[in-house]
C-alpha cells in the first residue's frame, strides 16, 4: 500500500481549475517528485494533502486511512511534516530556537519536563547538524543567508520526526555544494524510512534523488516514472516547451534529453 495517495482530487478558485482531477501515490520509504511548470498546481496539491487547502472534490488517503477531512494539527500528529515555499521561520528567533520551538510543540509538556537535563540542547545541535547549519545556531533567522533558512525550515520539520515530509521547492535559495549536500540528505531520510514527497524545479536535483517523477500540468498528472523515463518522455518535454519562447525550447529540450549533469529551472 502507497503511504500517500492522491485521489481524483479536483481544487477551484472560482473560474480557475489549480487541481484538475490529479491522481497520483507516493511510496513509503521513497523520495518522490512532483513536478511542472508555474501555475500547474503544485503548491495547491500540497496544501489539500497538508489540509490546509480543502479539495472541492477527490479524497487523500494517508497510509490507507481517509484524512481529507483531518483538520492539519491531527495530520502532523499522523506523522505529516512540511516546508513552505515562502519562508515561514520566526525571524526574531534565533536559529537554535526556532527549532527548539519546533521540538516543544511535537514533545508537549513531557517534552518540557524532559529538558530539565538539556538533552533537547543536544537534540536541536544535531538537527542543525544534520541539514548543515549548525554554525549559523545563535543567529537571529532573518538575518541569515536564504538557503540556510530553508535549511532551518527542514530541520524545524525534522524536529517532529515527521513520516511524510512534504518539501516546497526546498533547493531554492541553496548553492551547488549546498544543493548537493541536501541531496545526499534525502537519499539518507529515505533510507531511515521516511517518505519524502518534493516540489523542486531544479532538474538535476529531482533526476538525481527521485526514486518516482509525477508530473502536474494544468493540474492533471500527465506523466509518471522514474528519472530516466521522465527525462526521455515526449509528453513532459511537450510540456515543458509548451511553456517556452523557441530560443530556450531547444536548451530544455537538450537538458530534458541530457545526461543528468545538466542543470537547469524549468
Ligand atoms: N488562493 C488562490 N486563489 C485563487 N487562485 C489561486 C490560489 N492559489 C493558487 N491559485 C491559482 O491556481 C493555479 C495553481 O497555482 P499553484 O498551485 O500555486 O501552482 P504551482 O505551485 O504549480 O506554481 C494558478 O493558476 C494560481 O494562480
Ligand atoms: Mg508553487
Amino acid at each position: 500500500m502507497p503511504l500517500l495517495r492522491v485521489d481524483d482530487v479536483v481544487v477551484q478558485f472560482g473560474g480557475v481549475t489549480a487541481v484538475n482531477h490529479a491522481n497520483f501515490q507516493v511510496e513509503e520509504g521513497t523520495v518522490t517528485g512532483l513536478i511542472g511548470p508555474n501555475g500547474a498546481g503544485k503548491t495547491t496539491c500540497f496544501n489539500v494533502i497538508t489540509g490546509l487547502q480543502a479539495p472541492t472534490a477527490g479524497r487523500v488517503f494517508l497510509d490507507g486511512k481517509d484524512i481529507t477531512r483531518m483538520p492539519v494539527h491531527r495530520r502532523a500528529r499522523h506523522g505529516m511534516g512540511r516546508t513552505f515555499q515562502r519562508l515561514e521561520a520566526f525571524g526574531s528567533l534565533t536559529v537554535e530556537d526556532n527549532v527548539r520551538v519546533a521540538l516543544d510543540v511535537h514533545n508537549g509538556f513531557r517534552g518540557l519536563l524532559r529538558d530539565v537535563d538539556g538533552s533537547a540542547d543536544l537534540e536541536i545541535a544535531a538537527l542543525l547538524d544534520r541539514v548543515g547549519i549548525l554554525e549559523y545556531a545563535e543567529e537571529r533567522a532573518d538575518s541569515v543567508p536564504t538557503g540556510t533558512a530553508r535549511l532551518l525550515e527542514v530541520a524545524r520539520a525534522l524536529a517532529c520526526d515527521p513520516r511524510l515530509l512534504l518539501l516546497d521547492e526546498p533547493s531554492s535559495g541553496l548553492d551547488e555544494a549546498e544543493t548537493k549536500a541536501f541531496g545526499s540528505l534525502l537519499l539518507e531520510l529515505a533510507a531511515e524510512g521516511r517518505t519524502i514527497l518534493m516540489v523542486e524545479h531544479d532538474m538535476d536535483l529531482v533526476l538525481r534523488v527521485c526514486h518516482g517523477i509525477h508530473v502536474l500540468d494544468f493540474g492533471s498528472i500527465i506523466a509518471e516514472g522514474t528519472p530516466a523515463e521522465i527525462r526521455t518522455n515526449p509528453v513532459v518535454q511537450k510540456a515543458y516547451l509548451g511553456y517556452s519562447d523557441d530560443s530556450s525550447a531547444a536548451d530544455l529540450d537538450e537538458t530534458i534529453a541530457a545526461p543528468v549533469s545538466e542543470e537547469v529551472a524549468l
